[in-house]
Protein backbone atom coordinates (compact mmCIF):
# COMPACT_ATOMS: atom_id res chain seq x y z
CA UNK A 1 0.00 0.00 0.00
CA UNK A 2 1.72 3.84 -0.76
CA UNK A 3 1.81 5.61 2.14
CA UNK A 4 -0.93 7.99 0.60
CA UNK A 5 -3.08 5.67 -0.68
CA UNK A 6 -6.07 5.38 1.72
CA UNK A 7 -9.05 5.42 -1.03
CA UNK A 8 -9.63 2.06 -0.77
CA UNK A 9 -11.55 1.11 2.56
CA UNK A 10 -13.34 4.85 3.16
CA UNK A 11 -16.93 2.90 2.67
CA UNK A 12 -15.87 0.50 5.11
CA UNK A 13 -14.16 2.99 7.31
CA UNK A 14 -17.19 5.38 6.93
CA UNK A 15 -19.43 2.88 8.16
CA UNK A 16 -17.23 1.63 11.20
CA UNK A 17 -17.62 5.67 11.90
CA UNK A 18 -21.21 6.08 11.51
CA UNK A 19 -21.75 3.00 13.73
CA UNK A 20 -19.22 4.02 16.51
CA UNK A 21 -20.27 7.51 16.11
CA UNK A 22 -24.01 6.88 16.86
CA UNK A 23 -23.24 4.50 20.05
CA UNK A 24 -21.10 7.28 21.45
CA UNK A 25 -23.81 10.23 21.25
CA UNK A 26 -25.99 7.38 23.41
CA UNK A 27 -25.23 8.91 27.26
CA UNK A 28 -21.91 7.06 28.63
CA UNK A 29 -22.56 4.25 31.15
CA UNK A 30 -20.42 6.08 33.66
CA UNK A 31 -19.67 9.39 34.86
CA UNK A 32 -16.16 8.85 35.26
CA UNK A 33 -12.90 6.50 34.02
CA UNK A 34 -12.57 3.33 34.85
CA UNK A 35 -8.59 2.77 34.26
CA UNK A 36 -5.38 4.58 35.84
CA UNK A 37 -2.69 6.56 34.05
CA UNK A 38 -0.39 3.86 33.50
CA UNK A 39 -2.82 1.59 32.40
CA UNK A 40 -4.00 4.12 29.60
CA UNK A 41 -0.31 4.75 28.85
CA UNK A 42 0.31 1.59 28.14
CA UNK A 43 -2.60 1.08 25.47
CA UNK A 44 -0.94 3.50 23.73
CA UNK A 45 2.60 3.39 24.40
CA UNK A 46 4.39 1.30 21.44
CA UNK A 47 7.22 2.92 18.81
CA UNK A 48 5.96 5.07 16.10
CA UNK A 49 4.54 2.88 13.64
CA UNK A 50 7.29 2.58 11.01
CA UNK A 51 4.22 1.41 8.18
CA UNK A 52 0.66 2.99 7.73
CA UNK A 53 -2.19 0.94 9.05
CA UNK A 54 -5.39 0.65 6.51
CA UNK A 55 -7.69 3.53 7.29
CA UNK A 56 -10.93 1.33 7.97
CA UNK A 57 -8.65 -0.06 11.48
CA UNK A 58 -7.63 3.11 12.99
CA UNK A 59 -10.68 4.59 14.61
CA UNK A 60 -11.14 1.21 15.86
CA UNK A 61 -7.75 1.19 17.57
CA UNK A 62 -8.52 4.58 19.15
CA UNK A 63 -11.81 3.71 20.21
CA UNK A 64 -11.19 0.31 21.54
CA UNK A 65 -8.08 1.66 23.55
CA UNK A 66 -10.00 4.62 25.31
CA UNK A 67 -12.75 2.21 26.40
CA UNK A 68 -12.57 2.50 29.85
CA UNK A 69 -10.24 6.13 29.57
CA UNK A 70 -12.81 8.45 28.74
CA UNK A 71 -14.66 10.93 30.84
CA UNK A 72 -18.57 10.74 30.99
CA UNK A 73 -18.58 14.62 30.21
CA UNK A 74 -21.28 13.58 27.68
CA UNK A 75 -23.80 12.11 30.20
CA UNK A 76 -26.25 13.50 33.10
CA UNK A 77 -24.12 12.89 35.70
CA UNK A 78 -20.97 14.45 35.14
CA UNK A 79 -21.10 17.63 37.73
CA UNK A 80 -17.21 18.32 37.58
CA UNK A 81 -15.95 21.89 36.66
CA UNK A 82 -17.93 23.83 34.14
CA UNK A 83 -18.78 21.12 31.71
CA UNK A 84 -21.05 20.85 29.24
CA UNK A 85 -22.09 18.27 27.25
CA UNK A 86 -22.13 17.81 23.68
CA UNK A 87 -25.24 18.44 21.86
CA UNK A 88 -26.03 15.84 18.73
CA UNK A 89 -26.07 18.44 16.49
CA UNK A 90 -22.81 20.42 17.45
CA UNK A 91 -20.36 16.65 17.80
CA UNK A 92 -22.03 15.90 14.19
CA UNK A 93 -21.49 19.20 12.65
CA UNK A 94 -17.69 19.76 14.14
CA UNK A 95 -17.04 16.00 12.58
CA UNK A 96 -18.21 16.86 8.98
CA UNK A 97 -15.86 20.06 9.38
CA UNK A 98 -12.78 17.85 9.99
CA UNK A 99 -13.26 16.21 6.92
CA UNK A 100 -13.49 19.96 4.55
CA UNK A 101 -11.19 21.00 6.94
CA UNK A 102 -11.37 24.56 6.32
CA UNK A 103 -8.87 27.16 8.03
CA UNK A 104 -10.94 30.06 9.46
CA UNK A 105 -8.18 32.12 9.63
CA UNK A 106 -7.98 33.87 6.43
CA UNK A 107 -11.64 34.21 3.90
CA UNK A 108 -9.60 32.41 0.44
CA UNK A 109 -8.84 29.18 3.13
CA UNK A 110 -12.15 29.13 4.38
CA UNK A 111 -14.73 31.65 3.00
CA UNK A 112 -18.29 29.84 4.05
CA UNK A 113 -16.48 29.50 7.45
CA UNK A 114 -15.68 32.94 8.10
CA UNK A 115 -19.13 34.03 7.06
CA UNK A 116 -21.30 31.79 9.49
CA UNK A 117 -18.54 32.98 11.84
CA UNK A 118 -19.12 36.28 11.63
CA UNK A 119 -22.87 35.66 11.54
CA UNK A 120 -22.86 33.49 14.46
CA UNK A 121 -21.08 35.60 16.42
CA UNK A 122 -23.79 38.08 15.61
CA UNK A 123 -26.15 35.92 16.98
CA UNK A 124 -23.96 35.79 20.03
CA UNK A 125 -24.00 38.93 20.86
CA UNK A 126 -27.40 39.05 20.54
CA UNK A 127 -28.35 36.23 22.56
CA UNK A 128 -26.61 37.85 25.29
CA UNK A 129 -27.62 41.63 24.82
CA UNK A 130 -24.22 42.65 24.26
CA UNK A 131 -24.81 45.32 21.46
CA UNK A 132 -22.05 46.79 19.02
CA UNK A 133 -20.05 43.67 19.16
CA UNK A 134 -16.97 42.32 17.22
CA UNK A 135 -16.30 38.95 18.05
CA UNK A 136 -13.66 36.45 17.80
CA UNK A 137 -14.06 32.45 18.04
CA UNK A 138 -10.91 30.76 20.22
CA UNK A 139 -10.09 27.71 21.46
CA UNK A 140 -12.26 28.63 25.23
CA UNK A 141 -12.79 31.03 27.86
CA UNK A 142 -8.61 31.54 28.55
CA UNK A 143 -8.27 32.40 25.06
CA UNK A 144 -11.12 34.75 24.81
CA UNK A 145 -10.09 36.32 28.00
CA UNK A 146 -6.42 36.97 26.39
CA UNK A 147 -7.97 38.43 23.85
CA UNK A 148 -10.04 40.68 25.43
CA UNK A 149 -7.15 42.13 27.86
CA UNK A 150 -4.95 42.17 24.90
CA UNK A 151 -7.15 44.43 23.35
CA UNK A 152 -7.64 46.74 27.04
CA UNK A 153 -3.78 46.69 27.01
CA UNK A 154 -3.94 48.50 23.24
CA UNK A 155 -6.64 51.05 24.48
CA UNK A 156 -4.76 51.56 27.74
CA UNK A 157 -1.29 52.01 25.86
CA UNK A 158 -3.07 53.96 22.72
CA UNK A 159 -4.73 56.47 25.76
CA UNK A 160 -1.07 56.96 26.72
CA UNK A 161 0.58 57.80 23.70
CA UNK A 162 2.31 54.09 23.54
CA UNK A 163 2.43 52.27 20.70
CA UNK A 164 2.43 48.89 22.70
CA UNK A 165 2.37 46.61 19.52
CA UNK A 166 5.70 48.20 18.38
CA UNK A 167 7.39 49.46 21.49
CA UNK A 168 6.03 46.85 24.23
CA UNK A 169 4.82 46.64 27.51
CA UNK A 170 8.23 48.27 28.64
CA UNK A 171 7.04 51.72 26.98
CA UNK A 172 3.70 51.48 29.30
CA UNK A 173 3.41 53.47 32.31
CA UNK A 174 2.80 51.59 35.52
CA UNK A 175 -0.03 49.86 35.97
CA UNK A 176 -3.23 48.35 37.73
CA UNK A 177 -5.35 45.59 37.42
CA UNK A 178 -8.70 44.67 39.84
CA UNK A 179 -10.26 41.54 40.70
CA UNK A 180 -11.54 39.72 42.84
CA UNK A 181 -9.55 37.45 45.25
CA UNK A 182 -11.62 34.92 43.36
CA UNK A 183 -10.32 35.62 40.26
CA UNK A 184 -9.93 32.99 37.57
CA UNK A 185 -6.75 31.60 37.09
CA UNK A 186 -7.30 32.15 33.00
CA UNK A 187 -6.92 35.95 33.59
CA UNK A 188 -3.76 36.13 35.77
CA UNK A 189 -2.29 33.50 32.81
CA UNK A 190 -3.68 36.08 29.83
CA UNK A 191 -1.86 39.02 32.13
CA UNK A 192 0.79 36.64 32.40
CA UNK A 193 0.94 36.17 28.73
CA UNK A 194 0.23 39.60 27.71
CA UNK A 195 3.38 40.58 29.54
CA UNK A 196 1.89 42.81 32.27
CA UNK A 197 2.14 39.87 35.33
CA UNK A 198 -0.38 38.62 37.37
CA UNK A 199 1.81 41.32 40.27
CA UNK A 200 0.02 43.86 38.90
CA UNK A 201 -3.50 42.71 39.70
CA UNK A 202 -5.48 44.42 43.14
CA UNK A 203 -6.85 41.31 44.44
CA UNK A 204 -10.10 43.16 46.09
CA UNK A 205 -12.04 41.53 49.19
CA UNK A 206 -15.51 39.50 48.56
CA UNK A 207 -18.77 39.60 50.38
CA UNK A 208 -20.42 36.82 52.37
CA UNK A 209 -22.29 36.10 48.34
CA UNK A 210 -18.10 35.45 47.28
CA UNK A 211 -18.97 38.68 45.09
CA UNK A 212 -15.93 41.64 44.91
CA UNK A 213 -16.37 44.29 47.26
CA UNK A 214 -17.11 47.85 45.78
CA UNK A 215 -16.06 49.37 48.63
CA UNK A 216 -12.50 48.58 48.37
CA UNK A 217 -12.21 48.24 44.74
CA UNK A 218 -12.47 51.99 44.96
CA UNK A 219 -10.01 52.81 47.58
CA UNK A 220 -7.27 50.73 45.62
CA UNK A 221 -7.60 52.41 42.64
CA UNK A 222 -7.29 55.78 44.80
CA UNK A 223 -4.80 54.20 46.35
CA UNK A 224 -3.15 53.31 43.44
CA UNK A 225 -3.35 57.12 41.67
CA UNK A 226 -2.20 58.32 45.01
CA UNK A 227 1.13 56.64 44.56
CA UNK A 228 1.21 57.59 40.38
CA UNK A 229 0.42 54.20 39.26
CA UNK A 230 -2.12 54.39 36.36
CA UNK A 231 -5.67 52.60 37.25
CA UNK A 232 -6.34 50.38 34.10
CA UNK A 233 -8.68 47.49 33.91
CA UNK A 234 -11.19 45.21 35.57
CA UNK A 235 -12.12 42.49 35.67
CA UNK A 236 -15.23 41.55 36.99
CA UNK A 237 -16.86 37.96 36.79
CA UNK A 238 -20.32 36.69 35.95
CA UNK A 239 -19.97 33.50 37.42
CA UNK A 240 -17.20 32.91 39.57
CA UNK A 241 -15.39 29.04 38.67
CA UNK A 242 -15.88 27.96 42.42
CA UNK A 243 -19.39 29.65 43.57
CA UNK A 244 -21.02 30.91 40.56
CA UNK A 245 -21.17 34.50 42.41
CA UNK A 246 -21.40 37.43 40.23
CA UNK A 247 -19.31 40.16 40.98
CA UNK A 248 -21.61 43.83 40.96
CA UNK A 249 -21.62 44.65 37.75
CA UNK A 250 -23.62 47.71 37.17
CA UNK A 251 -22.16 49.24 40.27
CA UNK A 252 -17.98 48.58 39.00
CA UNK A 253 -19.24 49.71 35.30
CA UNK A 254 -20.16 53.10 37.29
CA UNK A 255 -16.59 52.85 38.93
CA UNK A 256 -15.04 52.50 35.39
CA UNK A 257 -17.51 54.92 33.65
CA UNK A 258 -15.80 57.48 36.90
CA UNK A 259 -12.25 56.82 36.47
CA UNK A 260 -12.26 55.99 32.94
CA UNK A 261 -10.99 52.48 33.15
CA UNK A 262 -11.61 48.97 30.89
CA UNK A 263 -14.21 46.98 32.03
CA UNK A 264 -13.94 43.36 31.46
CA UNK A 265 -15.96 40.76 32.19
CA UNK A 266 -14.96 36.81 32.20
CA UNK A 267 -18.40 35.52 31.91
CA UNK A 268 -17.24 32.04 30.53
CA UNK A 269 -20.59 30.69 31.86
CA UNK A 270 -22.13 33.20 33.98
CA UNK A 271 -22.85 35.36 30.76
CA UNK A 272 -25.72 32.71 30.00
CA UNK A 273 -27.37 33.83 33.80
CA UNK A 274 -29.16 36.34 31.70
CA UNK A 275 -31.41 33.81 30.08
CA UNK A 276 -32.75 32.66 33.05
CA UNK A 277 -35.26 35.15 34.62
CA UNK A 278 -34.08 33.91 37.92
CA UNK A 279 -30.71 34.37 37.89
CA UNK A 280 -30.64 37.69 35.01
CA UNK A 281 -30.65 40.45 37.63
CA UNK A 282 -27.49 38.52 38.63
CA UNK A 283 -25.70 40.35 35.47
CA UNK A 284 -27.38 43.60 35.22
CA UNK A 285 -24.42 45.98 33.47
CA UNK A 286 -22.81 43.30 32.06
CA UNK A 287 -24.35 44.83 28.58
CA UNK A 288 -22.28 47.84 30.17
CA UNK A 289 -18.52 45.98 29.45
CA UNK A 290 -15.98 46.93 26.97
CA UNK A 291 -15.04 43.44 26.42
CA UNK A 292 -16.72 39.59 27.14
CA UNK A 293 -14.85 36.15 27.49
CA UNK A 294 -17.33 33.24 27.18
CA UNK A 295 -17.37 29.84 26.57
CA UNK A 296 -19.41 28.05 23.81
CA UNK A 297 -18.31 24.14 25.08
CA UNK A 298 -19.44 24.80 29.06
CA UNK A 299 -23.76 26.52 28.56
CA UNK A 300 -23.69 26.02 24.64
CA UNK A 301 -22.94 22.31 25.22
CA UNK A 302 -20.85 21.94 21.49
CA UNK A 303 -17.34 19.72 21.80
CA UNK A 304 -14.84 21.06 23.78
CA UNK A 305 -12.47 23.72 21.88
CA UNK A 306 -14.92 26.57 21.79
CA UNK A 307 -15.02 30.20 23.42
CA UNK A 308 -15.79 33.48 22.00
CA UNK A 309 -14.83 37.10 22.88
CA UNK A 310 -17.20 40.35 22.35
CA UNK A 311 -15.61 43.73 22.05
CA UNK A 312 -17.56 46.41 22.07
CA UNK A 313 -14.86 48.65 19.81
CA UNK A 314 -14.39 46.83 16.20
CA UNK A 315 -11.77 49.43 15.58
CA UNK A 316 -9.78 49.15 18.42
CA UNK A 317 -10.34 45.18 18.60
CA UNK A 318 -8.84 45.20 14.55
CA UNK A 319 -6.03 47.66 15.79
CA UNK A 320 -4.82 45.06 18.61
CA UNK A 321 -4.43 42.04 16.23
CA UNK A 322 -3.99 43.64 12.78
CA UNK A 323 -1.43 42.64 9.82
CA UNK A 324 -0.62 41.22 6.88
CA UNK A 325 2.58 39.78 5.38
CA UNK A 326 3.36 39.03 1.79
CA UNK A 327 2.36 35.20 1.31
CA UNK A 328 -1.54 36.46 2.95
CA UNK A 329 -3.58 36.68 -0.30
CA UNK A 330 -6.57 38.22 0.48
CA UNK A 331 -9.87 37.71 -0.68
CA UNK A 332 -13.25 39.66 -0.69
CA UNK A 333 -14.25 38.43 3.00
CA UNK A 334 -12.65 39.30 6.36
CA UNK A 335 -9.57 37.81 7.56
CA UNK A 336 -9.98 36.57 10.97
CA UNK A 337 -6.44 35.77 11.76
CA UNK A 338 -6.88 39.97 12.45
CA UNK A 339 -9.06 39.25 15.37
CA UNK A 340 -6.96 37.29 17.51
CA UNK A 341 -3.73 35.49 18.04
CA UNK A 342 -3.98 32.37 15.96
CA UNK A 343 -3.24 32.23 12.17
CA UNK A 344 -4.41 29.17 11.20
CA UNK A 345 -7.37 27.67 13.15
CA UNK A 346 -10.68 25.03 12.92
CA UNK A 347 -14.04 25.87 11.82
CA UNK A 348 -15.07 26.07 15.28
CA UNK A 349 -17.61 28.54 14.57
CA UNK A 350 -19.78 25.73 13.26
CA UNK A 351 -20.68 23.30 16.64
CA UNK A 352 -21.59 26.50 18.09
CA UNK A 353 -23.80 27.32 14.70
CA UNK A 354 -25.14 24.07 14.85
CA UNK A 355 -26.02 24.16 18.57
CA UNK A 356 -28.08 27.46 18.33
CA UNK A 357 -30.02 25.90 14.87
CA UNK A 358 -31.09 22.78 16.91
CA UNK A 359 -32.35 24.13 20.02
CA UNK A 360 -32.71 28.15 19.21
CA UNK A 361 -32.95 31.32 21.13
CA UNK A 362 -36.22 29.40 23.11
CA UNK A 363 -34.18 26.32 23.21
CA UNK A 364 -30.61 27.84 24.85
CA UNK A 365 -33.52 29.71 27.51
CA UNK A 366 -34.80 26.45 28.05
CA UNK A 367 -31.87 24.83 29.16
CA UNK A 368 -30.13 27.58 31.30
CA UNK A 369 -33.25 27.41 33.19
CA UNK A 370 -33.50 24.19 33.51
CA UNK A 371 -29.89 23.78 34.89
CA UNK A 372 -30.31 26.71 37.40
CA UNK A 373 -33.65 25.40 38.66
CA UNK A 374 -31.99 21.70 38.99
CA UNK A 375 -28.84 23.70 40.95
CA UNK A 376 -32.02 24.72 42.74
CA UNK A 377 -33.30 21.88 43.76
CA UNK A 378 -30.17 20.21 44.83
CA UNK A 379 -29.35 23.21 47.27
CA UNK A 380 -33.10 22.27 48.70
CA UNK A 381 -32.07 19.15 49.37
CA UNK A 382 -28.74 19.86 51.29
CA UNK A 383 -30.23 22.15 53.30
CA UNK A 384 -32.98 19.44 54.10
CA UNK A 385 -30.40 17.30 54.78
CA UNK A 386 -29.20 16.87 58.71
CA UNK A 387 -25.78 15.81 57.68
CA UNK A 388 -25.05 18.26 54.37
CA UNK A 389 -24.70 22.03 54.66
CA UNK A 390 -24.21 24.98 52.05
CA UNK A 391 -20.51 25.60 52.06
CA UNK A 392 -21.92 28.98 49.98
CA UNK A 393 -24.89 30.60 48.48
CA UNK A 394 -25.91 28.67 45.45
CA UNK A 395 -27.26 31.71 43.47
CA UNK A 396 -27.08 29.95 39.77
CA UNK A 397 -25.85 26.28 38.87
CA UNK A 398 -22.81 25.35 40.97
CA UNK A 399 -23.75 24.20 44.35
CA UNK A 400 -20.89 23.80 47.10
CA UNK A 401 -21.63 21.71 49.89
CA UNK A 402 -20.25 19.78 52.83
CA UNK A 403 -21.07 16.42 54.44
CA UNK A 404 -21.01 17.27 57.72
CA UNK A 405 -21.67 14.87 61.42
CA UNK A 406 -20.38 15.19 65.41
CA UNK A 407 -17.12 14.78 65.75
CA UNK A 408 -15.95 14.42 62.35
CA UNK A 409 -12.77 15.92 60.47
CA UNK A 410 -15.08 18.07 58.19
CA UNK A 411 -11.81 18.85 55.78
CA UNK A 412 -10.39 15.08 55.64
CA UNK A 413 -14.28 13.74 55.60
CA UNK A 414 -15.20 15.46 52.76
CA UNK A 415 -12.18 14.99 50.58
CA UNK A 416 -12.70 11.38 50.82
CA UNK A 417 -16.05 11.46 49.95
CA UNK A 418 -15.41 13.12 46.49
CA UNK A 419 -12.71 10.68 46.11
CA UNK A 420 -15.22 7.93 46.90
CA UNK A 421 -17.75 8.92 44.88
CA UNK A 422 -15.45 9.65 41.75
CA UNK A 423 -13.95 6.04 42.33
CA UNK A 424 -17.12 4.50 41.98
CA UNK A 425 -17.93 6.47 39.03
CA UNK A 426 -21.82 6.32 38.82
CA UNK A 427 -21.93 10.24 39.14
CA UNK A 428 -18.97 12.57 39.00
CA UNK A 429 -18.45 16.06 40.51
CA UNK A 430 -15.17 18.04 41.88
CA UNK A 431 -14.66 19.68 44.82
CA UNK A 432 -13.36 23.40 45.81
CA UNK A 433 -11.31 25.31 49.12
CA UNK A 434 -14.05 27.72 50.50
CA UNK A 435 -12.62 29.24 53.75
CA UNK A 436 -10.07 27.28 53.85
CA UNK A 437 -12.12 24.03 54.22
CA UNK A 438 -12.63 21.44 51.23
CA UNK A 439 -16.40 21.03 49.84
CA UNK A 440 -18.33 19.19 47.15
CA UNK A 441 -18.68 21.34 43.82
CA UNK A 442 -21.71 20.42 41.40
CA UNK A 443 -21.72 22.86 38.53
CA UNK A 444 -24.64 21.62 36.28
CA UNK A 445 -24.86 22.96 32.78
CA UNK A 446 -25.35 19.55 30.48
CA UNK A 447 -28.55 19.36 28.50
CA UNK A 448 -28.49 16.11 29.95
CA UNK A 449 -28.92 16.32 33.17
CA UNK A 450 -32.12 15.27 35.31
CA UNK A 451 -33.68 15.53 38.65
CA UNK A 452 -32.87 11.92 38.89
CA UNK A 453 -29.07 12.73 38.23
CA UNK A 454 -29.20 15.35 40.68
CA UNK A 455 -30.73 12.83 43.47
CA UNK A 456 -28.05 10.55 42.66
CA UNK A 457 -25.57 12.40 43.72
CA UNK A 458 -26.72 13.99 46.81
CA UNK A 459 -27.13 10.53 47.70
CA UNK A 460 -23.98 9.14 46.59
CA UNK A 461 -22.64 12.19 48.78
CA UNK A 462 -24.65 10.88 51.61
CA UNK A 463 -23.90 7.52 51.38
CA UNK A 464 -20.08 7.97 50.98
CA UNK A 465 -19.98 10.18 54.17
CA UNK A 466 -22.32 7.66 56.17
CA UNK A 467 -19.63 4.61 55.39
CA UNK A 468 -17.09 6.68 56.84
C1 LIG B 1 -14.88 32.05 35.06
C2 LIG B 1 -14.02 31.21 34.16
N1 LIG B 1 -13.13 31.80 33.36
C3 LIG B 1 -12.33 31.09 32.55
C4 LIG B 1 -12.40 29.72 32.49
C5 LIG B 1 -11.48 28.97 31.58
O1 LIG B 1 -12.18 28.41 30.53
P1 LIG B 1 -11.53 27.40 29.48
O2 LIG B 1 -11.20 26.18 30.28
O3 LIG B 1 -12.58 27.18 28.48
O4 LIG B 1 -10.32 28.02 28.92
C6 LIG B 1 -13.33 29.06 33.30
C7 LIG B 1 -13.40 27.59 33.30
O5 LIG B 1 -14.06 26.97 34.09
C8 LIG B 1 -14.16 29.81 34.15
O6 LIG B 1 -15.08 29.24 34.94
Amino acid sequence: MAATDVTGNLDAAVADLAERFRAALEPPLRAAAELDSATLRARFDEPLPEHGLPVEEILAQLDERSAGGLAGSTGGRYFGYVTGASLPAAAIAEAWTAAVDQNTGMWPLGPAAVELEQVTLGWLADLLEFAGASGYFGSGATMANTVCLGVARHAFAKKHGVDVARDGVRALPELAVYGSVELHLSDHKALRTLGLGSGCVRAIPIDRAYAMEVEPLVEAIERDRAAGVEPAIVIAQAGSVNTGACDPLALIADVCDQYGLWLHVDGAFGAFFRLCERTAPLVRGLERADSLAVDAHKWLNVPNGAGFALLRDAALHHETFGGGAGYLTPGSGANLHELGFEASRSWRGASVWAALKQLGREGVVELVTNCCNLARELAETVEAHPHLELAAPAPANIVCFRYVRDGIDVEAVNREIQARVAADGQVFHTGATLDGVFCQRAAICSWRTTSDDVQMLADAVVAAGDAL
